[in-house]
Order: structure tokens, then C-alpha cells, then sequence
């Protein structure tokens, strides 16, 4: 294994953010939070229990009943979170440094995809500030009728740790842009760069009690929020099993309403006309990108019969190909998992696609002599029954299955309970349009994968989730909807 380069970073930021300050938790707890590349520890950090989620949330319901950030105008709002994304692209490196210590995530994506689009969704989002307005109502009577869009409250964000920092933006930008005050949770895996992110708030301006964020367990910490009487909306993204507890929690409290976005296993299907060197591109980002750790990962990779064989050889050449390895290494692609649950649990799945008799072409094996890497894995001759077809891996497993129609992959692509996105490859237009119509998905993919924009609507059907976010949709679920009715007595009524 290659020399471990010891990135300059200190750790500035270790403790709960509410109300502005840095404080320790309560209890006084803490807990560790691991460098995946070895397993060693990089620091401790406060951990949040349910008296310091009940403090943060005290916080943001003054900042919100009585603070500036609701009250203020839009223009102002977006004006604060204008600045703040400014602040954040000054500490990009920074940032990027910190996300790939505590991530394992190579430090280019963090560099040049996942905080510059933290960014861009706190300017999207900044320019939704001073947009938000309701309708004038034709009444059917004499009266006049008008919708007040409100900020829904106090939310709740509890996120994963496949993407901290860029899910921490996306996360609190719609939520800021409505007026609503936050408190927010980052992963127990990785909770260092959304201490730095609150910093930045502070010195952005974003008032006290309007941004609180904690770090701790989902049993403990996430399980406080969800069932708290105070928080007016949770918004969580992370495994379908949490995803129900979650559920559970607001219906057995508040009814606080939810937004879910949870797990995946997305087909991605490729055509015979396909060009085969650009479908092993975008299959092998689609699987591989980030280990394996994408909600919206093309799992299960559809291809048509007439270049199957052609496609299994080459797939498995450029898997080879993948360079692994230190991800603060440049050119490195493919850095290790983030801990040792999600390490044991990839293995396990890869013992269960050769009990279940898939042909396993390359990879399955551990890389390297410590931390948590996986070599990048495939299999072919996958069957829709087989465990590895039907569950959510999130590791660097590529499951190929054969196919002989289109509508015999519509009907297996929607055979599993997820429903989160789908991808088709074809010059055929009318075999993409039907594809589009037929798949119970909330993305459609065609002759691309993984594009993701702040414009576009992003969220599952059936079990991979509750509600949308980015675009507009996501800006709607911070909002509240009231009608305020009055009667016209001297006016006239039009
Ligand atoms: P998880 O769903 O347990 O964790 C995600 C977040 O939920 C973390 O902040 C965690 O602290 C919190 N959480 C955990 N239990 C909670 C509870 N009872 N109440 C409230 N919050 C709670 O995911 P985990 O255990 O890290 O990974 C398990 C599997 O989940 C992965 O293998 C993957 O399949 C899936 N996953 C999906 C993600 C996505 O982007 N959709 C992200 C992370 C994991
Ligand atoms: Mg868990």
C-alpha cells in the first residue's frame, strides 16, 4: 500500500453548535470519529443526547418565534446565504481536506463536484428567498381570498455520511431560503465538516438559534428529534429501515410531517444499439462512483443479449483499471468504505452472490492491509430473485444481468421495492420515451447517469422515500400554506 500522505489539517471544530456557540454536550459525552483509510481515530467530538437536542431545539424556537431570520425579507435572507456560499468557496480546501479525512472520499470529488455543488445549492436556494409568494383566489362568493406561504418551523435534518458536507447544503438551503430555523444531525461517521459549515454561518450572519447542528448517534440524538414535540418537520435522508422509525416516531408524537430519502437499487439497462465503449463509462461510474456509496447507484446493470458477452469483458477490463488507493493520492478514484459496518456488510453480500451461484468476474476481495477498502466487484449471470439483485449493497458491486426485450426489462426493472431512478442506453428515442413512462422511479436517466442538478426534482417512489428535494418541490416541503378569506363589503366583487 502506498505511503499514507499526512494531509495538513487541524481539527478546529469538535463541539455542538446551538445558538450560536460552541458548547460540550450536556452529559459531557463525547465520541471518536475514525480515519477509514486505517481505522484510527482523528479526534473526539461532543455527543448530542436527548437534553442537548431539547437545548438546540429551544434555540431554534425562540430564533423562530421571536428571532429576525422568519421576519426579515427574502432579499435579505438570500443576501446572508449569498455571503455564506462565498465563505464556503474561500474554505473549499480546507473543507475538502477535512471531508476526505473523515470520509475516505478521494479528495478531488470533494474539491470539484461535492462542495462546489454545496455551494450552488445555497445560491439556488438564495434565489428562491425573495420568490416565494402565494395566489390571489377567485372566491365563489363576496369575499376576498388570498395563500400566505409560511415557513413551516423548526425542522429537524437528520443526514448519512455518504456525501456530509454536500448533504448538509442541501439539506439547510431550502429550509434558510423559507425562513425556518434548524436543527440538524450530521452522521456519527462524519461530523467534522458540518461543525466547519456552522462557523462559516456564524460568520456569514446567520443569526443565533437559526442553525444549530449537533453531532451524535441516530438511536440516541436522531431518535430525540424525531420524536419531539417541538420540531414541526423532519427531513431525513438515509436507510429505509431508519426511514420507518422515523415515520413511526412523528406519528406516535406530533405528526410532524416527513420527508424521506432513502435507499435504492436503480436499473440501469443497456440497449443493443448502444455504443458499448460509452455504456461501460457510464456503468462503471454509475456503480463505482464513491465506492458504491450512492443512494441512486445503477446497481443493477440490464444488458441486452446481443452485446452482453462484449460488454461482461470490458466491464471487467476497466474495473481492473480502477486505480485504488490513498484518496488524498491524485488520480486516485477509489478509496476505502467508511467503516467497518459498511466494510462487513459489502463482504457479506459478496459471499451471498457466490452462494447464490452468480459468476463472480473480478474483484471480492479486501485491498490493501488496513483501513476499509473493497476492490471494485463483478458480477454477471445475476438472477432478479438472487439477494444481490434485490437489496441495497452500497459498495462497489456491479450485478449484470441478461436480457432479451424491452418489455421484459420494464417488468424486471420495477421488480424490487425501491423506486429511486433508473437509466436506459439507446439511440432508439422511442424505446427511451417508453422506458421513461414505464418505470415507477423518481429520476430517468437516458444516455447519462448520475446527473444530478439543484433544478431538478430528486426523491423516490415506493420505498425509496417520501417527498422531493431540490428544484421547487423542495423549497415547498419548509413551506406552509395558509388562506386567508375576508369579506368584499363595499368593494366590488370580481
Ligand atoms: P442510517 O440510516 O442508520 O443512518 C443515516 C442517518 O440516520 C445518520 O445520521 C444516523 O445517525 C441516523 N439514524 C440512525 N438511526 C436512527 C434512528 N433510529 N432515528 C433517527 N436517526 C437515526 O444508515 P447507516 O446505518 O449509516 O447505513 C446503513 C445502510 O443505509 C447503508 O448500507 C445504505 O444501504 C443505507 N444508506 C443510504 C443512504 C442514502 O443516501 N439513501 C445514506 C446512508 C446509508
Ligand atoms: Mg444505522
Amino acid at each position: 500500500m502506498a505511503k499514507m500522505p499526512s494531509p495538513s489539517v487541524t481539527v478546529k471544530y469538535t463541539k455542538l453548535f446551538i445558538n450560536g456557540e460552541f458548547v460540550d454536550s450536556v452529559s459531557g459525552r463525547t465520541f471518536e470519529t475514525f480515519d477509514p483509510r486505517t481505522g484510527d481515530s482523528i479526534t473526539s467530538v461532543a455527543e448530542a443526547t436527548k437534553e442537548d437536542v431539547d437545548v438546540a431545539v429551544k434555540a431554534a424556537r425562540n430564533a423562530f418565534d421571536h428571532g429576525p431570520w422568519p421576519r426579515i425579507s427574502g432579499y435579505e435572507r438570500g443576501r446572508i446565504m449569498n455571503k455564506y456560499a462565498d465563505l464556503v468557496e474561500q474554505h473549499l480546501e480546507e473543507l475538502a481536506v477535512l471531508e476526505t479525512l473523515d470520509s475516505g472520499k478521494p479528495l478531488a470529488g470533494c474539491q470539484y463536484y461535492e462542495i462546489p455543488e454545496g455551494i450552488k445549492g445555497l445560491r439556488y436556494y438564495a434565489g428562491w428567498a425573495d420568490k416565494i409568494h402565494g395566489l390571489t383566489l377567485k372566491m365563489s362568493g363576496p369575499y376576498q381570498g388570498y395563500t400566505l406561504q409560511e415557513p413551516i418551523g423548526v425542522v429537524g435534518q437528520i443526514i448519512p455520511w455518504n456525501a456530509p458536507l454536500l448533504m448538509f447544503f442541501n439539506k439547510i438551503s431550502p429550509a434558510l431560503a423559507c425562513g425556518c430555523t434548524i436543527v440538524i444531525k450530521s452522521a456519527e461517521q462524519t461530523p467534522l465538516t458540518a461543525f466547519y459549515a456552522a462557523q462559516l454561518a456564524k460568520e456569514a450572519g446567520i443569526p443565533p438559534g437559526v442553525l444549530n447542528v449537533l453531532s451524535g448517534f441516530g438511536e440516541i440524538a436522531g431518535a430525540a428529534m424525531s420524536k419531539h414535540m417541538d420540531i414541526d418537520k423532519i427531513s431525513f435522508t438515509g436507510s429505509t429501515e431508519v426511514g420507518r422509525l422515523i415515520m413511526e416516531a412523528s406519528a406516535k408524537s406530533n405528526l410532524k410531517p416527513v420527508t424521506l430519502e432513502l435507499g435504492g437499487k436503480s436499473p440501469l439497462v443497456i440497449m443493443d444499439d448502444a455504443d458499448v465503449e460509452e455504456a461501460i463509462k457510464i456503468a462503471h461510474m454509475a456503480v463505482y462512483a464513491n465506492m458504491g456509496q450512492v443512494c441512486c447507484a445503477g446497481s443493477r446493470v440490464f444488458v441486452q443479449e446481443g452485446i452482453y458477452d462484449e460488454f461482461v469483458k470490458k466491464a471487467v477490463e476497466r474495473a481492473k483499471k480502477q486505480m485504488i488507493g490513498d484518496p488524498f493520492l491524485p488520480g486516485v478514484e477509489h478509496g476505502p468504505q467508511i467503516d467497518k459496518a459498511q466494510f462487513d456488510k459489502i463482504l457479506e453480500y459478496i459471499e451471498f452472490g457466490k452462494k447464490e451461484k452468480a459468476t463472480l468476474l473480478t474483484g471480492g476481495q479486501i485491498w490493501g492491509d488496513r483501513g476499509f477498502y473493497i476492490e471494485p466487484t463483478i458480477f454477471c449471470d445475476v438472477k432478479d430473485t438472487m439477494k444481490i439483485a434485490q437489496e441495497e449493497i452500497f459498495g462497489p458491486v456491479m450485478s449484470i444481468l441478461k436480457f432479451k426485450s424491452i418489455e421484459e426489462v420494464i417488468e424486471r426493472g420495477n421488480k424490487t421495492m425501491y423506486g429511486l431512478a433508473a437509466g436506459i442506453l439507446t439511440k432508439n428515442i422511442d424505446v427511451a420515451n417508453r422506458f421513461s413512462r414505464a418505470l415507477r422511479v423518481g429520476v430517468i436517466w437516458i444516455n447519462c447517469f448520475l446527473v444530478i442538478d439543484k433544478d431538478c426534482p430528486f426523491g423516490g417512489f415506493k420505498m425509496s422515500g417520501i417527498g422531493r428535494e431540490s428544484c421547487i418541490q423542495g423549497l415547498q416541503s419548509y413551506l406552509q400554506v395558509k388562506s386567508v378569506i375576508c369579506p368584499l363589503q363595499e368593494s366590488p366583487w370580481l
